[in-house]
């Protein structure tokens, strides 16, 4: 007999729940607590899985309880949110989205393994996978921005990067992908409300990035709060059961986010805690987390033959094994029995600033003229304002969010809690020593005090250029963190009103910095500042990374991965919208627009400048007429006509013009990317397998079809700055 039915078959029913129930220990909570003795509780055998609790000292202790002195010395599963780093806390994921680089997502949750699993733990949730196109939802900071093909990639990418090659290996963690499904559309933007979205929009845009960690191998995977048209996906036979078990063949652990089989009573599809206990186990949910439900609602379930004891051994079975695979069972202590070397912890921190830098967005970077004296040589001194000169003698460093180290950490800052952030004043002191920086906050982040406005914008008289740091707080986003007025908070408008027009007055540019968990709705300041950055939350290195982009030690390059809107009245919006009978047209009352802003984005999908400046010309594809199994090949020549050495994403999105169903206007299905030198020329090269062209057919299934499509490339989804080809599908 193997392990896992020699421990089944001695098992009580107490013991099997017990597997089947994970708590929380008192270090972080995300909601109720479940009262109660968990350590007795660990020793009875009834608590068979832990979260919220670091360091090998706590999880050793708990293992050693559980392995020596519980009747069968199951090891505990062990598990935290490890969302964005750690320890080393790197950029939130939708900042790390818009980096385009595949091995950059993986090391990052590499890196995040290593160091979660040095503290004794064994589990994540993350990664997650929720496609947002809505940014007053606060989870938008926690995952991959608005594109679905986008999502596949990362999730790939996230599963290699926390599992390794081997799950027992003692810097492993099993992955987590949450929160299944379609999270996102929540009604309103506002966190945990209900979600009603068609079968169309679920299968093309929230189901691949799951399809795609599951075929990655994922571990284990939390449904979502919310329900989808009705159902709620804690309860969701259909998703759970037959799409994600069944079609996909998803044998892994299914863990319920926290408290929510018990929320099946608020969500009126349960009477009580027995009734919840039912459903979630009849769709296939193996772990209980904090909901107390499986423990009490089973045996009463059980008893009145509402649930078998084959059903229960099956979750039981499921969760052995992902503790067998961890290697848990031949040495639960192997992660964290070693602390990492101070080499490379370091070597990770100056990762980490790498990661940062990439992920800065520069989004408006305006043309000046250099001298003050605006009438001399006006047209030679021309230069856009970042990077600052290295004339610069005097810098402003303004904003209630120029000195806020631990904002930098943003929203699920894990165990890096307690781990010095550096600052952008305590950056560019670093990079500019003999600078005379002026530091003062102005406002808070979010109160109504305007008191220090005057004396911040005096700052700027005889300044040379003003950096003024504004945005939200790291808590204004991620979990429990929607927004009806995603802009500047508090008295921030105010201040930059003030400080851009005093500096301006002078001839002073001003380079604003945003931090914030989504993209802010923020017109007036787009169209005022001279240099806009998308600093979004960089983590332990954000001060280092953005002086260093500012003084330009490197070109920035990252790209947004959601639209920033012009008006909030244009949410949700996303680049990827599909044709309207009547297309917007300004000379006809009757066609698809707003009567006061204009139909499309402020800053769209994958826009992002960089140092260089690039011009793209002869897009070549090959082959014209393309059979299923082929591959396209397509490139474009690149030269960068800049000073500066830059690197520059490209994206490649088609349009299939004529199809069974309305399809996208733009869909992404690539990128490339490619550094030059000033002057250098080089072709960027992107294969598009022409099996992506299919697509969901009227009755929801994968059609490839003759037909037109057009193959798009450029720096961002808008369309005016993408070069076209056209290319034949052949049945
Ligand atoms: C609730 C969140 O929705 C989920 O993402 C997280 O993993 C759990 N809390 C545990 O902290």
């Amino acid at each position: 007999m193997n392990r896992i039915d020699g421990l089944l078959s001695r098992m009580t029913l107490a013991e099997k729940l017990g597997q089947l129930t994970m708590t929380a220990s008192s270090y972080a909570v995300t909601g109720p607590v479940i009262a109660g003795d968990s350590t007795q509780s660990i020793i009875d055998g009834t608590i068979g899985n832990l979260l919220n609790m670091v360091g090998p000292g706590p999880t050793h202790e708990m293992q050693r309880l559980a392995v020596e002195r519980s009747r069968l010395g199951i090891p505990l599963l062990i598990g935290l949110d490890i969302i964005h780093g750690h320890r080393t806390l790197f950029p939130i994921p939708l900042a790390e989205a818009g980096i385009f680089d595949e091995a950059v997502w993986e090391r990052t949750a590499r890196e995040a393994a290593r160091e979660g699993a040095a503290d004794g733990l064994a589990l994540t949730f993350a990664p997650m996978l929720d496609v947002s196109r809505d940014l007053r939802w606060g989870r938008t900071a926690e995952g991959p921005g608005e594109d679905p093909w986008l999502n596949v990639r990362i999730a790939r990418a996230k599963v290699r990067g926390f599992q390794g090659a081997d799950l027992a290996a003692a810097d492993a963690l099993a992955a987590c992908a949450k929160h299944f499904v379609a999270y996102g559309p929540v009604a309103g933007g506002r966190e945990y409300a209900a979600v009603d979205i068609s079968e169309r929009t679920l299968r093309e845009v929230h189901l691949p990035g799951f399809a795609a960690a599951v075929e990655a191998g994922v571990a284990t995977l939390m449904p979502s709060f919310t329900d989808l048209n009705g159902v709620p996906m804690t309860a969701h036979v259909p998703l759970l059961r037959d799409w994600l078990r069944g079609a996909h063949g998803f044998d892994g652990v299914i863990i319920s986010d926290y408290h929510a089989i018990a929320e099946l009573i608020n969500h009126g599809v349960a009477a009580d805690l027995v009734d919840a206990a039912v459903l979630a186990l009849k769709a296939g949910v193996d772990i209980d987390m904090m909901a107390d439900a499986y423990r009490h609602g089973l045996p009463v379930a059980l008893e009145q033959g509402r649930v078998s004891m084959d059903e229960i051994d099956a979750c039981v079975r499921r969760v052995l094994r992902l503790k067998e695979q961890l290697g848990l069972f031949d040495d639960p202590y192997r992660r964290g029995a070693q602390a990492e070397a101070p080499a490379v912890i370091a070597e990770r921190h100056a990762y980490a600033r790498d990661v940062a830098r990439k992920a800065i967005v520069l989004l408006r970077n305006e043309l000046r003229n250099e001298s003050r004296n605006e009438s001399r040589n006006a047209l030679r001194n021309e230069r856009e304002t970042l990077p600052l000169p290295s004339s610069v003698k005097t810098l402003c460093v303004l904003g209630p969010l120029a000195d806020a180290a631990s904002e930098m950490k943003g929203p699920w800052w894990g165990a890096g809690e307690h781990e010095p952030h550096v600052s952008v004043l305590a950056g560019l002191r670093a990079a500019l020593p003999d600078v005379d920086l002026r530091h003062a906050p102005g406002v808070a982040i979010d109160d109504a005090d305007d008191g220090g406005i005057a004396a911040a914008a005096a700052l700027c008289d005889g300044a040379d250029a003003v950096i003024l740091c504004l945005g939200e707080r790291a808590t204004m986003s991620g979990e429990a963190a929607s927004r009806a007025h995603p802009g500047l908070p508090g008295r921030q408008q105010a201040l930059a009103e003030a400080v851009i027009a005093r500096a301006h007055a002078q001839g002073t540019p001003v380079t604003v910095i945003l931090f914030s968990g989504r993209p802010l709705v923020i017109p007036w300041l787009a169209d005022r500042a001279d240099a806009l950055i998308a600093a979004w939350f960089l983590g332990v290195e954000a001060g280092h990374a953005i002086a260093d982009v500012l003084t330009g030690q490197v070109s920035p390059s990252g790209r947004t991965t959601m639209s920033w809107p012009r008006a909030l009245g244009q949410v949700p919006i996303h680049y990827a919208q599909r044709p309207s009978g009547r297309p917007m047209n300004p000379a006809d009352y009757y066609t698809s627009k707003y009567q006061d802003v204009a139909n499309d984005p402020l800053y769209p999908f994958g826009h992002g400048l960089t140092y260089g400046r690039f011009r793209y010309a002869d897009l070549r594809v090959e082959p014209r007429n393309v059979r299923r199994d082929d591959v396209i090949d397509v490139s474009v020549e690149l030269r960068n006509d800049g000073t500066r050495e830059a690197e520059e994403t490209v994206f490649l999105f088609v349009r299939d013009k004529v199809a069974q169903v309305t399809r996208p206007l733009l869909e992404l299905k690539g990128y490339a990317k490619l550094k030059l030198a000033p002057g250098q020329a080089g072709r960027a090269r992107i294969e598009l397998p022409a099996a992506e062209l299919a697509y969901l057919g009227p009755d929801l299934e994968p059609v490839f079809e003759a037909g037109e499509v057009e193959i798009l490339v450029g720096p961002s989804a808008e369309r005016a700055g993408l070069l076209a080809e056209t290319i034949a599908l052949l049945e």
